[in-house]
């Protein structure tokens, strides 16, 4: 396996691995984010196992020892397994996540105290960069979930959503919302819940420029479109699931 670096906007690194052996024969892809600033930011650790690769990828842009934060979506493996890994090799570094994910798992299984973000809390990385930290509790899964909005230059962060199968471009200007579709059919990995339609739509309202997925190719374009679109969809499977288990009768009508 080897770690792809491309830098797909002015100081936000794509670093991807493409692992065949999952869901094949298309594969599978797992992608962190390196911000690059005064204080350096990664969101996505990787796994455990990658931690070797992703770091000697990282050490191709900056010493990593010069990482100041590791952010992530929510608690699991491909997310932050890695995170002590980190820890142990950048002094000045602090894991940053939302409430809920400090208080359930982070301040028990981070090796230094994490920072506790407050939703639409911001981190100024310096060089014009700023994230600003959104909760996204259950979407598309994780009750810790949230995303990064990086706002100098309008990229969403936005882990697991759009996930897709495959190993495509690190920069497309192509329909996600197709592909994001197919692999939610085939994973099943969001927690449909009714209130993930409206809370993909307040992320549309950010009017992200670049969408930076977390398993798949980022997206360049009109990202507020494409969230809309994949809230639509939400929102189907939502009705669907309630209709199918007799919670509402097939002859009501539930509101998008
Ligand atoms: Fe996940
Ligand atoms: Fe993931």
């Amino acid at each position: 396996m080897q770690t792809r670096i491309n830098e797909i906007g002015d100081g936000i690194y794509r670093l991807s691995t493409f692992v065949p052996d999952i869901a094949p024969p298309a594969g599978f892809t797992f992608n962190q984010f390196l911000i690059t600033g005064e204080e350096p930011l990664l969101f996505h650790t990787g796994l455990r196992k990658m931690f070797p690769l992703v770091r000697s990828a990282v050490s191709r842009i900056l010493p990593p020892e010069r990482l100041r934060w590791i952010a992530f979506g929510h608690y699991e493996a491909d997310e932050c397994g890695a995170m002590n890994e980190w820890l142990a090799v950048a002094p000045q570094a602090q894991v940053a996540h939302g409430q809920t994910g400090c208080l359930v798992s982070l301040n028990d299984m981070a090796d230094r105290a994490p920072r506790v973000l407050q939703n639409g809390e911001t981190i100024d990385i310096g060089n014009r960069k700023r994230v600003r930290y959104i909760d996204t509790p259950h979407t598309p899964h994780g009750w810790d979930a949230g995303v990064l909005f990086e706002e100098e230059s309008g990229t969403l962060l936005c882990g697991d959503l759009f996930t897709q199968l495959g190993d495509g471009p690190a920069l497309t200007d192509r329909d996600i919302v197709g592909p994001a579709i197919a692999a939610e059919d085939i994973f099943r990995y969001s927690s449909l819940n009714p209130g993930m339609g409206t809370t993909i739509r307040e992320l549309a309202k950010l009017a992200p420029r670049t969408l930076a997925l977390m398993h798949g190719p980022s997206f360049a374009g009109n990202g507020a479109a494409a969230l809309r679109a994949l809230a639509d969809d939400y929102d189907r499977r939502v009705g669907t699931a309630l209709t199918d288990s007799g919670f509402v009768a097939h002859d009501q009508t539930i509101a998008a």
